[in-house]
């Protein structure tokens, strides 16, 4: 057996959770790394972002727990995952666009805060990587939805150069914004994200902490790779 063999067989089939504040580098990281692999990819956020978005489309408040539990239930969310973007869709409907606007990420962090709606969307999440072979990403990935991951980072980043990444995501998409706005809405969302009482943002006990300040993506997905290998090697 060759040696890419024995790597690849040893990769097969697990779980990679990724956790970390907006900007961090968790989506980017985690759709490569899941082309790399041949793994689904499992963007939480997109699944928040979604409800958040049929919330607001039909006139429910972010603080109505009732009807967004409805809303979670009953809602058909599926990705299509390509190795350069991750298609969402709602009910039928492509979101991808729309789950990115200002609007949506004002309300995203008070709809997911809700204890009903992140149960209806943990007990999809856990679904979803049943049978192995997922990178997910989001908040509670390495706490909450996949405790018995293979491998758990907690992805960081200064607050300057998550502000820049997410406007030059802002920018590729035509939404104009400033550097000022991001970083007052990501310290808004983190401090949202980490003080509320359900599955908080935090970092899991046996989480490995990447900081992705100077790193590029390929030396991410590189990390994340040779994190996974390790800890199958120690298992
Ligand atoms: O990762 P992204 O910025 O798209 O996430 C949007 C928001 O969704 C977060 O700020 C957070 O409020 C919420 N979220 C969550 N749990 C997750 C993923 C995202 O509460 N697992």
């Amino acid at each position: 057996m060759t040696a890419s063999k024995r790597i690849s067989d040893k990769l097969k089939h697990r779980i990679i959770a990724l956790d970390g504040p907006g900007g961090s580098g968790k989506s980017t990281t985690a759709r490569l790394l899941a082309a790399r692999l041949g793994y689904n990819y499992l963007d939480t956020g997109a699944m928040y972002r979604a409800l958040t978005y049929v919330a607001l489309k039909n006139r429910v408040l972010p603080s109505d727990a009732v009807e967004l539990k409805k809303i979670a239930d009953s809602a058909d969310i599926r990705f299509e995952t390509h190795a350069d973007v991750n298609r969402v869709f709602i009910n039928g409907q492509e979101v991808t666009q729309e789950i990115r606007t200002p609007d949506v990420t004002r309300h995203v962090s008070e709809v997911s805060a809700h204890k009903c709606v992140r149960e209806a969307m943990v007990t999809r999440q856990k679904e979803l990587g049943k049978s192995g072979s997922i990178v997910a990403e989001g908040r509670d990935t390495t706490t909450v939805v996949f405790p018995h991951a293979d491998i758990k980072v907690y992805l960081d980043a200064s607050i300057d150069v998550r502000a820049q990444r997410r406007l030059l995501d802002l920018q590729r998409a035509g939404i104009a914004s400033t550097l000022e706005e991001q970083i007052e809405d990501l310290k808004r969302r983190d401090a949202f994200d980490s003080r509320r009482a359900h599955s908080p943002l935090t970092r899991a006990g046996d989480a490995v902490v990447v900081d992705t300040s100077d790193m590029t993506i390929d030396q991410q997905v590189d990390e994340i790779i040779r994190l996974l290998t390790r800890a199958i090697d120690r298992a």
